[in-house]
């Protein structure tokens, strides 16, 4: 027998999309995919909590596919975890093409729902009953997200505070920058009685629809394209809005990245007499991230922004810092299994081996689209995302001459005495003089057991003046040296440090990681700005070369 219902908090909601739910391109519309999402969300919290509920927050969203008119979508909601008086509900979106019967993931993503009663005390929710594996691994995953959804706040004012300190960070002088004026857009609404639940409270979902067109018209402004919604940031509901409300939508392009834009929305509600006063609430402030293509599909590239006003340039720093932890808080949401990608070491292939390891080291280092992210006196951090892999470039100012450095710093087993992310570091395999394996062990980051590496590390100087001193390292596989029972085994897909010289005495070290989910723990809250783990290393590894190099002396 079918079942009439699915199981638990579990709700499924299938769309067939509709002219009326399409943009200009035949596109579903974002603002209604979200309308979709945020009513599947509500009707699954209502159904663990047996009360009416609202949206308090929703984590980051990310759209990995377009729909479009003719395709189904089915949205899949249930409660994780249920706390006190709140929830977190998991949505997952897939589009299915109706004639080749293809499924595709559109999204993955998080909302807060809040039991509200009419009337009555506080609720105290019933905990969630958990039916198989998965729904353990996300209720305990549930509690890690929203200790990171709750001091997202207090993350951003830190990151901005540091911004403030870095002038470099704004890059206002730059040749082909524009200004964000003319990317401004306003719009009013009207709450009535069907963007409403039965009790008069305003759908969240209603709201980031109507913020979403606002959005898009100040995005198009800028890229003069179609712009498709990529991501939107995390963000909170602040305050109730009912039926009857005037809210009024303000956006504007506060910075872009590359090929992407980010729109700030603020959302104010005004009752009728408010609305006569001029004077309204702030319910809502919304970061979207937009896309414009070509005609062959391929992202266009944007113009970077001149921050004139003191506003452009807080949203300017904000836009950076918003992007820095959404980097961060990606390995906390998506829980994403690695598959390794496991070169087999061969002595008989040795030679080319190590010139790929050398080789990926320095296509990585030349890759264009570099993003700082943040800037000390010694130390500059930049990351460069490309779909979905994400690399770090660590840039260290260092008093030593650079053949001092590379001397040190090739030397895999002297890493432990100033990498805190280093335990120990033997040799393995001593292939050649510019060549070696070696087998390194790292603290625990996250879980119960510490991690081990096997890494190839090739070095080479510079064949000419002006080159770099490189040192390269990747994970290989050893049959002699299989993974063990105590240790979760890492891998490093590209990794390495380039050293220029500048003059006799002084050098830049950059070091380069192309980050794969088993080093992300180790990445994951510096770039979302609550730990300093790399800005550590990065001084360490300085004054370990600048001390060795004053003994020389
Ligand atoms: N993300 C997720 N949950 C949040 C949150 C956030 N940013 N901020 C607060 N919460 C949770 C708290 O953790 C608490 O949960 P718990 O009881 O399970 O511990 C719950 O919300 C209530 O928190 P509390 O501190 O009592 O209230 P608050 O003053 O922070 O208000 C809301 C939180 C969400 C109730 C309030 O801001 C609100 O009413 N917002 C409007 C909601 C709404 O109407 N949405 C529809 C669109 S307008
Ligand atoms: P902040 O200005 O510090 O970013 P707000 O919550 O006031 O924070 O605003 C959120 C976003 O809404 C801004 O970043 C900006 O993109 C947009 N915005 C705010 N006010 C206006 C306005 N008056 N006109 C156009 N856009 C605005």
């Amino acid at each position: 027998m079918e079942r009439p219902m699915a199981l638990g908090s579990e709700v499924l909601m299938s769309q067939a999309i509709q002219p009326a739910h399409a943009d200009a391109r035949g596109q579903l519309s974002a603002g209604q995919l979200l309308k979709w999402v945020d009513a599947a969300a509500c009707l699954a919290a209502e159904k663990h909590a047996g009360v009416s509920c609202v949206t308090a927050s929703v984590d980051d969203i990310q759209f990995e596919e377009t729909a479009r008119v003719g395709q189904v979508i089915t949205i899949k909601a249930k409660v994780t975890r249920a706390f006190s008086t709140s929830m977190e509900i998991s949505i997952k979106v897939m589009v299915q093409d109706t004639l080749t019967g293809t499924e595709k993931l559109v999204s993955v993503a998080f909302s807060t729902f809040v039991a509200k009663p009419v009337g009555k005390e506080k609720v105290c929710l019933k905990p969630v009953t958990l039916l198989t594996e998965q729904d353990r691994v996300e209720h305990n995953l549930a509690s890690e997200r929203r200790r990171v959804r709750l001091q997202h706040e207090d993350t951003f004012n830190n990151l901005m505070r540091e911004s403030g300190k870095c002038a470099d960070l704004n890059s206002s002088e730059e040749e082909g920058s524009v200004s964000t004026r003319g990317t401004s857009a306003q719009s009013v609404e009207l709450v009535l009685p069907p963007h409403a639940n039965h009790h008069g409270n305003t759908f969240g979902g209603q709201i980031m629809a109507w913020m979403e067109t606002v959005a898009t018209i100040s995005a198009s402004r800028l890229c003069r394209a179609h712009p498709i919604l990529k991501s939107v940031d995390m963000f909170k509901f602040r305050g109730p809005s009912t039926v009857g409300d005037r809210l009024v939508f303000s956006a504007i392009v506060n910075n872009t990245f590359q090929t992407c834009v980010e729109v700030g929305v603020r959302v104010e509600a005004f009752d009728c007499q408010e609305w006569a006063k001029g004077r309204g609430r702030h319910i809502n402030s919304a970061f979207l991230i937009y896309q414009a293509v070509d005609t062959k599909g391929e992202p266009i590239s944007l113009p970077r922004i001149k921050p004139v006003s003191e506003d452009d340039v807080r949203r300017y720093r904000g836009a950076i810092a918003r992007k820095r932890i959404r980097l961060g808080r990606k390995y906390v949401i998506s829980h994403r299994e690695e598959v390794p990608r496991c070169t087999h070491w061969d002595l008989s292939k040795q030679a080319a081996l190590s010139r790929g390891n050398v080789e990926a080291l320095r296509t990585l280092a030349a890759k264009s689209g570099w993003e700082v992210t943040s800037t000390a006196e010694k130390i500059k951090i930049y990351t460069l995302e490309e779909r979905d892999v994400l690399s770090i470039w660590v840039q260290k100012q260092v008093e030593s001459p650079a053949h001092l450095a590379y001397h040190l710093l090739s030397d895999f087993t002297k890493r432990p005495l100033w990498d805190p992310h280093y335990m120990s570091c033997e040799v393995l395999d001593w292939v050649g003089e510019d060549d070696k394996i070696y087998y390194i062990t790292c603290p625990m980051a996250t879980g119960d057991k510490p991690k081990d590496l096997v890494v190839l590390v090739s070095r080479r100087k510079p064949v000419r003046s002006g080159h770099a001193y490189t040192v390269a390292v990747k994970s290989v596989v050893l049959p002699s040296a299989p993974p063990s029972p105590e240790y979760i085994r890492g891998e490093i897909v590209c990794a390495g440090f380039l050293i220029h010289a500048i003059d006799s005495y002084t050098c830049t070290v950059s070091y380069f990681n192309q980050i794969s989910a088993s080093i992300l723990p180790y990445f994951a809250g510096n770039l979302g700005g609550w730990s300093k783990s790399i800005e550590e290393a990065a001084a360490s590894c300085i004054k370990f070369i600048e001390n060795a190099a004053v003994s020389m002396s």
